[in-house]
């Protein structure tokens, strides 16, 4: 048996993402061991959940440095002290600079709650409202320096009700979050899953589109 994946994950607040990635480690769906979760909110929710697994914690809070560089130099040393071998974005709310995104090109995923291109940045499920489209959804990518513009892995698509609310649709999106994160993880951890030349390799084949969740069995 290979040594699990170290994963470090980065949250800003509920990490129920975090807990759904926990919770594929222990059911051995994921061969991944988390060495620390890190926030930089001090009261961010999610901490509870690490605790709770036993897995270290560490906060850096942004607001404790003078520019954004300084944090992102803190926060590259403490990931770096783990030997970490991929970084997790799971519901971080800070923008990351050059220097960081490049330091982990190829090993930080996100995950962010649209069918990416559609909807970066933040309010994303009233925007989908707004828009008055039928489906939204999440997507888990490659970071890179282009704010949620890196290469899409997979993407898992939900309807949109006429009788959604902001918390309803986003609790299906979250919901569709908690297979594909995991399972994307779980593709790196594999060794399945690359960054080549700015394209999503997956099972030794360049992606020309990001996986639909929908069309595969969360088994594969
Ligand atoms: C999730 O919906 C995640 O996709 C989103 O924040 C939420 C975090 O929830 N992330 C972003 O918007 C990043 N741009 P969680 O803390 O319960 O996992």
């Amino acid at each position: 048996m290979s040594e699990p994946l170290r994963i470090v994950a980065l949250i800003s607040g509920n990490g129920s993402n975090l807990q759904a990635i926990i919770k594929a480690i222990q059911q051995e769906a994921l061969p991944a061991k988390i060495c620390a979760v890190i926030s930089n909110n001090p009261h961010a929710p999610g901490l509870e959940h690490a605790h709770a697994a036993g897995i270290p914690t560490q906060v850096i809070d942004h607001k404790t440095f003078p520019d954004r560089l300084a944090f992102d130099t803190a926060l590259q040393h403490a990931i770096d002290h783990f030997a970490t071998q991929l970084v997790v974005l799971a519901g971080f709310m800070r923008i990351l600079g050059p220097a960081f995104t490049a330091h982990y090109e190829g090993r930080m995923l996100n995950i962010h709650p649209s069918l990416l291109p559609a909807f970066t940045g933040l309010n994303t499920h009233q925007r989908a409202l707004e828009a008055k489209i039928k489906e939204h959804g999440a997507s888990v990518h490659f970071v890179t320096r282009e704010l949620d513009g890196g290469p899409v892995i997979i993407q898992a698509r939900v309807p949109i009700l006429d009788n959604d609310t902001i918390q309803t649709l986003a609790q299906r999106v979250l919901n569709a979050e908690y297979c594909i994160y995991p399972l994307a993880i779980r593709w790196f951890a594999e060794g399945r899953l690359r960054l080549v030349q700015g394209k999503v390799m997956r099972d030794g084949l360049l992606l020309t589109a990001p996986v639909n969740y929908q069309h595969e069995s969360s088994t594969s």
